[in-house]
Formats: structure tokens, sequence, C-alpha cells
């Protein structure tokens, strides 16, 4: 007989009060249905390590979807459903919940979205991509909190382990690669010896995933705590040169990710930030590969074309002779995120220091007066007033003139002339 393993007090210490209570009655409500409730997946595996996580995944042996409705009325929450999934998100107050219908899933050919139809716990856990991902813990109340594990999870997260269940789980799902390498480096696992092997032999079937859900990866390596550590790892398995060929996960990478953190501490850098600084060594024509085959969308695209355009200028910002309103000139019009991105990468104090000038100051300066005033003043209306406005800008930027009173003797100081 395998040991019983009970979870609740785990629940109870670690997951918020309502989110434990929640679990409770959902267990409740999904008995008195005839169905039986588990909570899966990332959580269980968190709860086991100590580490927050407050994504809760429960899953159901009978259909979600009733379990879902029940379970709004009573919290009075808000209700999302998908019923080919069989799944549904509730919502109430500031906190959700996943319900999904148990199933199983077969792989038409690798690399595509799986089929989907109702099953058990045991298919739904069976078609998961790591052990340490398998666990469960029943929820209904005569077993409430009993783990399962049907794959020794908690073994491998005692050896601190990542392993595949199966040897064509990256050829079922390669994207399974790059969750491995994720999971590997935030944890600090290590993936185990024959995972290991069979990653390193499926690499070429990172090929069959598209653009978008390769994008999705990324984006959550780029929202890791440490993302080089996940990109490094990926270059030195030549993971990373399936993105793009001159992508690197060096030591560079990594003492710009550090200053990016700090400059953001305590808030997260954000992703654009990070995805700007890892496309920084790709030339414009890489740089539009990478963007198309990840398909980005624009807000992210723009910070990268942003950011490698301005690769090519930042070399003039660093002369120390810079007037203000040059520094504008090679700035504006870029993306805040763009330029960062750029201060981070400039190996120049002059440079840098010009960049936190424009964002802090100059980037907010504009003339008092406008073209109406000027009209006033006897500006004739058309290019003129254009010309005025930018050279009004240009003192203004260069501390020539700092009040309203001061650009009218300026301009009267041009009309005359
Ligand atoms: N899953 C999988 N194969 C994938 C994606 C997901 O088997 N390609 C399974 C895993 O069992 C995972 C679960 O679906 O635990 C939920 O996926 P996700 O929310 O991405 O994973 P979490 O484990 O919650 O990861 P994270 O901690 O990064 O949120």
């Amino acid at each position: 007989m395998p040991q019983i393993i009970n979870l609740s007090s785990k629940i109870e210490n670690q997951l918020p009060a309502e989110l434990a209570s929640f679990m409770r009655l959902a267990g409740e409500v999904a008995q008195s249905q005839g169905q039986s409730l588990y909570l899966v997946g990332g959580v269980v595996r968190d709860l086991l390590l100590g580490r927050t996580n407050l994504d809760l995944d429960l899953v159901v042996e009978g259909d979600a979807i009733d379990l879902a409705q029940r379970l709004t009325e009573i919290k009075q929450g808000k209700i999302t459903t998908h019923p080919r999934f069989g799944t549904a998100k509730l919502r109430w107050n500031k906190w959700s919940v996943d319900l999904t219908t148990a199933r199983s899933e077969t792989y038409a050919k690798p690399g595509a979205l799986p089929s989907v139809k109702p099953g058990s716990l045991n298919s739904d856990l069976s078609r998961r991509d790591f052990t340490i991902n398998t666990m469960a813990i029943e929820l209904n109340p005569s077993r409430y909190g009993e783990l399962i594990d049907r794959y020794g999870g908690r073994d491998d997260l005692n050896h601190k382990l990542i392993r595949i269940l199966h040897e064509e789980s990256f050829i079922d799902d390669a994207t399974r690669i790059w969750r491995g390498l994720r999971y590997e480096q935030r944890l600090n696992f290590q993936l185990e010896r024959n995972t290991l092997k069979l990653l390193k032999r499926d690499i070429p079937m990172l090929d069959t995933i598209s653009g978008d859900r390769i994008r999705y990866e990324l984006e959550c390596i780029l929202q890791e705590e440490y993302p080089e550590k996940v990109l490094h790892r990926a270059e030195k398995l030549n993971v990373l040169q399936r993105l793009h060929p001159s992508l690197k996960g060096n030591g560079w990478l990594a003492e710009k990710y550090e200053q990016a953190r700090q400059l953001f501490s305590p808030a997260s850098p954000p992703i654009g930030l990070h995805l700007a600084l890892l496309a920084y060594p790709l030339t414009n024509e890489e740089n539009e590969y990478l963007i198309s085959y990840l398909r980005l969308p624009k807000s992210l695209a723009q910070i990268l074309r942003d950011s490698i355009s301005l690769k090519a200028k930042v070399e003039l910002l660093a002369d120390p002779e810079l007037a203000p309103s040059g520094i504008y000139h090679l700035l504006s019009g870029y993306s805040s995120t763009a330029i960062i991105a750029n201060s981070l990468a400039s190996d120049s104090p002059i440079a840098r220091q010009h960049i936190k000038l424009f964002l802090d100051k100059l980037r907010y300066i504009k003339p008092a007066l406008n073209g109406n005033d000027l009209i006033r003043m006897g500006i004739a209306p058309g290019p003129d007033i254009k010309e005025i406005l930018e050279r009004l800008h240009e003192a203004r930027l260069d501390g020539k003139v700092s009040s309203k009173r001061g650009e009218e003797e300026l301009v009267k100081g041009w009309i005359s002339r």
C-alpha cells in the first residue's frame, strides 16, 4: 500500500484563506453533483515546493461547466465557458479559478494542437509534459487533500529533476523543449538524463511548431525572474539558435538584464525591454525575420525596429559636446523601451547620461507659445509658423529661453530681422 500523503494543511497555510475555503466548497459541490474534483498541475508542484502560485487549475471527472455554473451562483461571480473544450473560468472579487473537464488528447501530427475528448483524471494526467506537473490533489470531502502522484512527481521534485513521461513527448509537442528549460532554470533543477538525451534528439521538432506558439513560450521565458538563465541554457543546447542563429544567451545579456532589473526595481522590467536586449545583436534584416517568424504584435515589433535603428545612431550620443536639442533630435520619435534598451546596451557613460536627460526632461519640453499666439503676433499662417515653433522648441531645449515672455521677445527679434 503506498503511503497516503495529505496536503490539506499546506493548502490552508500556503493559499489565501478565500482560495482555501473555495476549494473545500468546490469539493462539496462536486460531490453533491456526483462528480470528482481535483486540483492539478503547477499549483500542486508549487504547494509541495512552498512557492507562491495562485493559478488554480481544477480538473473535473464529469462536466466542468455544470460545476462551474453552480459555483458561480454560490459565489455570485462571473463565468466564461468554452463548451467545445469543456472548460470554464470562474471569477469573483479578485480571484479566479480555471475548471477543466478531464480529457484525453491525441496528437494528429507532431506540433499540431491535440484533439481532445472527455476522459478520466488518469488520462488527463498522462498527456502532460513533466512528472512534476502531473500531481493532483483530491478535493471531494471524503479524501480532501490527498495527493495523487501517478508518475513519481514527488520523487522527482525531491531529486530536483525535470522528467518527461514517455519517449515521444517532445515529438508530440516540441514547445516542451522550451518549457523544460524554463522549469529547470526557474527551479534550479536538472533535466533528467534520458529526458536531456531525448530533448537533444528532438530539437529539430521545434520547426514543427507555429511562430505563435513559440512566441508564447518566449514571452513566458522573458517574464521569468531570470530569463537570462533559460536563454543561456538554450544557447548551450542549440535551442536558442532555432529562434535565430545570431541570438546569444551570453554574459553580456545577463549583465544587461541585471541592470534592467535594478532600473525597474521593485517592479519587473517590461517584456519588450528583455526582447529588445535579446534581439540587440541582430541586423535589420535578421530582426525583420524574427518579427515575422514570431508574428510579434505591433507594439513589440515597433520596439524591436526602434531599438535596432537607434543602435546605428547611439555612437553620436556619446559626443560630450552634443547640445540638448541635438540629443532631442536623435531620440525623439523612438519608443521609450527601445531608448532604454540602447542606454543599457551602450558602453558610453556620456551616451547614457544624454539618454537619461532626454527621458527625464527633454522629451517633455515644449515651447509656451503655439501657432495661434504667433498669428496674433502678426505672423502670417503658413510654413513660417512651423519654422518659428521649431526654433522656439530648440531654444527651450538648449535653455536659451525659459518663459513665455522670453519666447515673445525672441520671436519679435526674429521678425524684426
Ligand atoms: N502542459 C503540458 N504541455 C504543454 C503545456 C502545458 O503538459 N505544452 C500542462 C502541464 O501539466 C502544466 C499544465 O498543463 O502544469 C498547465 O500549463 P501552464 O499553466 O502553462 O503550466 P504551469 O505548470 O501552471 O506553469 P507556470 O508555473 O509557468 O504557470
